[in-house]
Formats: structure tokens, C-alpha cells, sequence
């Protein structure tokens, strides 16, 4: 294909200033040069402003109803849908192309919790749906047939593909911002490169960001990997890391391959994504670099010719934040060779709370 890249790896790192983009247009982007910045003046370098008020989400719904809505792509033409009820109701989902769910298909799934400190979670449903036409719209109902009927898209089988992108989202005035600039946008699949919920082990934090994102994430398919605020851990309180992100935001690992929700891969039509976990391991010897290498070896050029890669503590980074962080400097030189090997069209990154672009970069 012609616009399979032959160069450097280009890299766009990004924070609240949301980039939604036809992904046939990134060529475009590349052409602009900041990273000029870096060698001559850092004195220009952005400075983030403080973070926005916090939001105060509630809801009104009984301890039956389904919270906190959101999808997933799985496989090809398959849907995860994920809530939560305070109270156990049946993991089913009743779906259909009609508003009248009762009339579609029914498919089952499971219900797990868990538990952090003296919080237990609600029940948190994981019903995987399909196969699922393109550029569909689907209605779909969770748990009791009294709940509400919701409705999604599924992506388009042709392009162009529009992806959402917006690293750090939050729950403060500044995500509502963002949402509903988002929102305006008619993407296709939304993708969060880590730091979701900003919970940081205060755990009823990861259900009211459940509720913020519900309006969109209930409506096209999010796929997210982690940043540092998922990690969690207190030492000799609570030493698993990553409970509350792996258990309300399953990703499809499974389906490409990995043994870890941290890091996986999915395809829309005509383009693969890598989803990379900059909080786990990452050097030559990890099972991490061993899927990478062997998820890119498996990519179909002819089948996806646009090959992305989202990763949260950027390799690249202009700004005064976060600099020197074994996140950004060993995992690029663990992995660069990779990406650059496979020929990598972009990699977007989080983390700095700033939007930056640079022309295509390797081992700089
Ligand atoms: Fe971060």
C-alpha cells in the first residue's frame, strides 16, 4: 500500500486538547515540526494549568438498574458490553437492530466484583455480543427487561475509520468539555491512552467516572490501556496492582493473544491497533516484548495497512512534566527497534497533559 511509512517512527503526544481525526488524514499532521523546541528553547515549553473542579456525579437509579454502560470491540464483529448493578441481576443482554429488544437476541455472560480495602464493588456484568453487521445501529437492553434500551454503532467496514483520542480524561469540568467536544465529533471508536478515572484508590471514584463516560460510552465502542493512576497499589494494604482498571475495563487481550488486560491489540477495517502497557513490564525478556513481537509479526499489511500504536508515558516529550521517567526512556529503548522494525505509521501517548506533534523521530 503507498501509505504503508518508510520512515521514523512519528510520534503524537496528547492530554486534554482532544485529537479526533480521520485516520487518512494523519499524514498531514506529521508534517509539522515542533520538536524543534526540544534542542533550542524550552523556555517556550507549555505549563500545565491546574486541574479543573471536580465533578459531582449522582444517579437515580434503583440498585437494579444498570450503571456505568460501556462497550468494547471484541474480535472482528463481536461487542462487549460492560455495567454494573448494586444488586445481582442477570448478566443477560437482549439485542437487536429494532427498539424492540424483546424481540432480538438474547446472549448470557458473567458477573464478577472485587474488593479493595473495605470497598466491595457492585456486581460488574461482562456479556460479550454478535456477530454484529458494520455500520450498524444496534439497541440493546442489560439485566432486567425493565432496564432502559440503549444503542450503539458499530464501526464502518470500509473507510474511512474515525477514531477519538484523549488521554487523562478524568471527571472534572474540564472532561465535560471534552466529552461533549468529542461528542460533536461522529467518531467511530473512542481510544484512551491511560489515566482514566483519576480514582487514585479512592474507589467510589471509579463508579462516578463510570457514570460520566456512560452518555458516549454506551454509544461506540471505548478501548483503553493503562496509565500510572490505574496502578493502585498501597504497599501492605493492598499490593495487587491494577484491580479496579482490570476488573471494570476488560479489553480483548484474550483475543489477540495476551496473557494481560495491560496490553493487547484489536482491529477496525483497515487498521490494526496495539495497545501497549507502559506500567508492566516492557524489557527484552517480558512477556510483553514477546507478544509485541509476535502481535507484529502477525500483521496483514494488505488486509490492515494502517498500523497504530497507543502507549501512555510518551517516548517523546517536549515539556517540562514528566521528563526522565524509566516509563518513557527504557521503554522506548526496550521497544523502538520494534515498532520502527514493523513500520509503525504513529504512536499516540498521554501522560504530560499537553498536545504535541512531531515528525517522525527514532532514537532521538
Ligand atoms: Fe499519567
Amino acid at each position: 500500500m503507498a501509505f504503508i511509512n518508510r520512515k521514523p517512527l512519528p510520534f503524537i503526544s496528547l492530554l486534554y486538547p482532544f485529537s479526533a481525526m480521520a485516520v487518512k488524514g494523519l499524514f498531514l499532521l506529521l508534517a509539522i515540526a515542533l520538536t524543534f523546541l526540544v534542542v533550542f528553547d524550552f523556555s517556550t515549553a507549555y505549563d500545565r494549568p491546574p486541574a479543573g473542579k471536580p465533578l459531582s456525579v449522582s444517579h437515580d437509579r434503583d440498585s437494579t438498574s444498570p450503571q456505568q454502560v460501556h462497550i468494547s470491540l471484541v474480535g472482528e464483529d463481536k461487542i462487549r458490553v460492560t455495567w454494573i448493578s448494586e444488586d445481582p441481576t442477570p448478566s443477560t443482554v437482549r439485542y437487536g437492530t429494532s427498539p424492540q429488544v424483546t424481540n432480538g437476541i438474547s446472549a448470557n455472560g458473567n458477573a464478577s466484583s472485587y474488593t479493595y480495602v473495605t470497598y466491595k464493588s457492585g456486581e460488574i456484568h461482562d456479556v460479550v455480543i454478535g456477530p454484529l453487521k458494520p455500520d450498524t445501529v444496534y439497541y440493546y437492553q442489560c439485566g432486567l427487561n425493565s432496564s432502559p434500551v440503549f444503542s450503539f454503532k458499530t464501526p464502518p467496514a470500509q473507510f474511512p475509520i474515525k477514531f477519538a483520542i484523549v488521554g487523562d480524561l478524568g471527571q472534572t469540568d474540564w472532561t465535560n468539555s471534552t466529552l461533549q467536544h468529542v461528542s460533536k465529533s461522529n467518531y467511530n471508536v473512542f481510544l484512551l491512552p491511560g489515566d482514566l478515572s483519576y480514582a487514585d484508590t479512592e474507589q467510589p471514584l471509579w463508579d462516578s467516572f463510570g457514570m460520566v463516560v456512560e452518555p458516549l460510552a454506551s454509544q461506540s465502542p471505548w478501548m483503553v490501556t493503562q496509565g500510572n493512576h490505574e496502578i493502585e497499589k498501597i504497599p501492605a494494604i493492598h499490593e495487587d496492582t491494577f484491580t479496579a482498571y482490570n476488573a471494570r475495563w476488560h479489553m480483548p487481550f484474550e483475543e489477540s493473544g495476551s496473557a494481560s488486560n495491560l496490553y493487547y491489540s484489536f482491529e477496525v477495517f483497515g487498521v490494526h491497533v496495539i495497545m501497549l502497557g507502559s506500567y508492566t513490564d516492557f524489557g527484552a525478556d517480558s512477556e510483553q516484548y514477546k507478544w509485541l513481537q509476535s502481535d507484529l509479526g502477525k500483521v496483514d499489511r494488505t488486509k490492515t495497512p494502517w498500523l497504530v500504536v497507543l502507549l501512555h508515558a510518551p517516548w517523546y516529550n517536549s515539556n517540562y512534566a514528566h521528563q526522565g521517567e524509566s516509563e518513557s526512556i527504557d521503554m522506548k529503548e526496550a521497544m523502538e527497534d520494534l515498532l520502527y522494525g514493523a513500520r509503525v505509521d504513529v504512536v499516540f501517548a498521554g501522560h504530560v497533559h499537553a498536545y504535541e506533534r512531531f515528525v517522525s523521530l527514532l532514537s532521538f
